[in-house]
């Protein structure tokens, strides 16, 4: 084994997106740690990294701590979708508070670079559009969003302070709407559940006219970002928004799927909740300066990979996950058809 190699943390690396960054580290030529709780993520996101010998799967819950010795941490670890980060609100407000903490501890001790996953939810129900990174937000701190709204926004305090007090190098990203394989099919979000609807021939729910645009980065282009916020020097900190500013209505995406799957569903029009979002977009300005980044793959081309994985998930060759879809449900605040999914 050779000791010039990047040793690499990732919490949340059986997630969706953590599965894309650990197979990329690894391409790359680093030794990959993967810590997960698997709470969201599945094992086979990451089965056909096992037989690496530069990669390592850990059981672990962030919320304790951890002593490992690394070069560098990505910290993704969370539940991403309303759905599932609202099942357990507690555990999602901790998992970002006292998971940031028990990392940036570890990166303290072992003195390694540290990432940390932030997300456009951030801006909460902005005032601003598309949302700078200098926006300070708009979030209800008591609402049910707020588990991991206002979790998120306390991890990016934290990554600022353990800098600003203690001197340990940070990385923050604000991550926007991403699709593409090995995301969760009970998410609920557009995405997937217009995939999904599409392949099983059911109707496909649209809130409102349709009208309303989304914009969707797709995972590779948003591990290249990830990766490029990395490297930069020393004194660049974030936080810097990553996603794709392409805008596509939602009716328009829901006919894309209808005929990339050659689905029967048709288009079935429910009332719009009181908070769905007329306008999603980022503002990347500062990711194309920073990082000479702008997003690469086409709608067309993502959406395509993402029915593939979902053809295969429906044919049985991904089984389930410990948040299962009927007891999430039964134990939501409130139930997915009132919440905004995007
Ligand atoms: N997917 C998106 O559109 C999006 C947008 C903005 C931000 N993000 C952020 O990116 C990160 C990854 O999101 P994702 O879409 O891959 O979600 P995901 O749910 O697929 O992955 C999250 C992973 O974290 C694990 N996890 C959760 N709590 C944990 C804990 N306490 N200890 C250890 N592991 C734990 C889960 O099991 C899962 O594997 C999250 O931090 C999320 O907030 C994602």
């Amino acid at each position: 084994m050779s000791f010039s190699r990047v040793r690499t943390l990732v919490t949340g690396g059986s997630g969706f997106i953590g599965s894309h960054l650990c197979e990329r580290l690894l391409a790359d030529g680093h030794e990959v740690l993967c810590v997960d709780n698997y709470y969201t993520g599945r094992r086979q996101n990451i089965e056909h990294l096992l037989a690496n010998p530069r990669f390592e799967a850990m059981r672990h819950d962030i919320t304790m701590s951890l002593y490992v010795e690394v070069d560098e941490i990505y910290n993704l670890a969370c539940p991403a979708s309303p759905i599932h980060y609202q099942f357990d609100p507690v555990q999602t407000l901790k998992t970002s508070v006292h998971g940031a903490i028990n990392m940036l501890g570890l990166a303290k001790r072992i003195k390694a670079k540290i990432f940390q996953a932030s997300t456009s939810e951030v801006y909460g129900d902005p005032h601003v559009h598309p949302q700078p990174e200098s926006y300070w937000g708009h979030v209800n701190p008591l609402g049910p969003r707020a588990c991991y709204d206002e979790g998120k926004r306390a991890a990016e305090t934290l990554f600022f302070d353990y800098h600003r007090q203690h001197g340990v190098p940070i990385k923050v990203a604000r991550i926007f709407n991403t699709y593409g394989p090995r995301m969760h099919p009970d998410d609920g979000r557009v995405v997937s559940n217009f995939i999904m609807q599409a392949l099983r021939g059911e109707p496909i729910t649209i809130y409102g006219d349709g009208s309303q645009t989304r914009s969707f980065g797709y995972v590779d282009d948003l591990v290249e970002g990830m990766l490029r916020l990395m490297s930069t020097e020393d004194a660049f900190l974030g936080p810097v928004n990553l996603g794709n500013p392409g805008e596509v209505s939602v009716r328009d995406l829901a006919e894309r799927i209808i005929a990339m799957t050659g689905s029967r569903s048709r288009l079935v029009f429910k009332p719009l909740p009181a908070d769905d979002p007329k306008q999603r977009q980022p503002d990347i300005t500062l990711a194309r300066q920073k990082l000479n980044w702008t997003p690469k793959v086409e709608l067309r081309d993502g959406l395509q990979r993402t029915i593939d994985y979902f053809r295969s998930i429906i044919a049985g060759d991904a089984g389930p996950n410990r948040a299962g879809s009927a007891e999430i449900k039964e134990r939501l605040p409130i139930q997915p058809e009132e919440m905004v999914l995007s």
